[in-house]
């Protein structure tokens, strides 16, 4: 199988391909714009394979995603890139309606288009899965409830809300074109190769430089953490094994308070830090409480019963061993970390004639 995955040079999109690689059979076109989010130092594992391929692209640019369906004639789309911080989207939400919704629209036209060129056989086995978020179910806070496939869209950030409207164009593209679709729902990753700019390696690195970690609001907001290497898993599986025009909850039922994981992270690098930065005794001193996200979500909880029953999906990591094997991770690659720190991870994207 040849699989077309857009933003693969992403936290999660690189956590996939090294999978798609390690792990199947599969040919894997990567197409990345290489915005501030991609890296391609991510994907050094797998860059010599003959299976992989790179290509610079803007999922915007129409005529740019026509002409990569016709030289690759891929089996299959994984479509992850986008514009994927809250916070970044409350500063400027403009590229986020660029990237996440026109992005998409062009991705599905392109795919689209090339699918009708394709024989009886190749149209019917074609799969364009989309990758989303459990952010546009919104907000479960003050209930026990879980998020499941049917729970009606609610998004609260200009994020959550473009990754509601692309869902919404790729299930009309499915019902109205028949293009054949999937969509997953995903609840909070965490893992290696993460940029620090979300929770657990923001925290993780800020710490090793002795730097406050910033906890917004009272720190008991709550989100479904799962390792990124059991979403990559269930994206294949999903993609093998999923009914056309389904949609399939991803989560890692997992669900912590703020405050508990930074206080968790803080526990794991007293343990393995024997150096720590001067004056610090303990890495919980350096907690801040700092003002709150604006239209911060209080609550978010998967049900990931239905990937379960039906393709036999469940997460193999639990939250403990997933933050110590991510801690020890950031631990053994500063390299990696400190050429995002740095910002001289950019220079091989500037080498490469990204817009960005
Ligand atoms: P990321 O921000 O780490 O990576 C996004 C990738 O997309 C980068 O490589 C970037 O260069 C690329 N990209 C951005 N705009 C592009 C464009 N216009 N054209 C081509 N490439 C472009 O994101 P992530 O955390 O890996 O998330 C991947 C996907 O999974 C996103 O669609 C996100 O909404 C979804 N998701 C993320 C999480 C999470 O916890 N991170 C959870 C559920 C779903
Ligand atoms: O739920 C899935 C979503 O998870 C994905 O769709 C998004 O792409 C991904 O970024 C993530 O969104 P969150 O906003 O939940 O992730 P973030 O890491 O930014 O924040 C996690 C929680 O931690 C949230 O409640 C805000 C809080 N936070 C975050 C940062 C960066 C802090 O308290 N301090 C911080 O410095």
């Amino acid at each position: 199988m040849k699989i077309l995955v857009t933003g693969g040079a992403g936290f999660i999109g690189s956590a996939l391909v090294r999978y798609l690689i390690s792990d199947t059979d599969c040919e894997v076109i990567n197409v990345d714009k290489l915005t501030y989010a991609g890296n391609l130092d991510s994907l050094k594992s797998v860059e010599d394979s003959h299976r992989y391929q790179f290509e610079l692209a803007d999922i915007c640019d129409r005529p740019a995603m026509d002409l990569l369906f016709a030289r690759h004639r891929p089996n299959a789309v994984m479509h992850l890139a986008a514009e994927s911080h809250v916070d970044r989207s409350i500063d400027g939400p403009g590229d986020f309606i660029q990237t996440n919704l026109v992005g998409t629209y062009a991705s599905l036209e392109a795919a689209r288009t090339y699918w009708c060129s394709l024989n009886n056989s190749d149209r019917a086995a074609f799969r364009f899965l989309h990758v989303s978020t459990d952010e546009v179910y919104g907000d479960l806070a003050g209930c026990n409830d879980l998020f499941r496939e049917d729970t009606p869209y609610d998004p609260s950030s200009p994020y959550a809300a473009t990754k509601a409207g692309s869902d919404h164009l790729v299930r009309a593209w499915g019902r109205t074109f028949e293009l054949p679709v999937l969509v997953t729902n995903c609840s909070n990753n965490y893992g290696p190769y993460q940029f620090p700019e979300k929770l657990i390696p923001h925290m993780i690195l800020n710490a090793l430089q002795g730097k406050p970690l910033p906890l917004y609001g009272d720190g008991t907001q709550i989100r479904d953490w799962l390792y990124v290497d059991d979403h990559a898993r269930a994206l294949y599986q999903v993609l093998q094994l999923g009914q056309v025009g389904e949609t399939y909850n991803i989560g890692g039922i997992n669900e912590k308070k703020n405050i508990d994981v930074v206080k968790t992270i803080c526990a794991i690098l007293d343990e393995f830090v024997v150096d720590k930065p001067s004056g610090i005794e303990t890495f919980v001193d350096l907690i801040t409480f700092v003002k709150d996200r604006p239209g911060h979500d209080e609550r978010y909880a998967i049900d990931a019963a239905k990937i379960d029953a039906e393709l036999g999906w469940r997460p193999v990591e639990n939250f403990t061993s997933g933050v110590r094997k991510t801690i020890a991770w950031y631990l053994e690659n500063q390299p990696w970390w400190q050429r995002v720190v740095d910002g001289s991870y950019r220079l091989e994207r500037l080498g490469k004639g990204s817009q960005d």
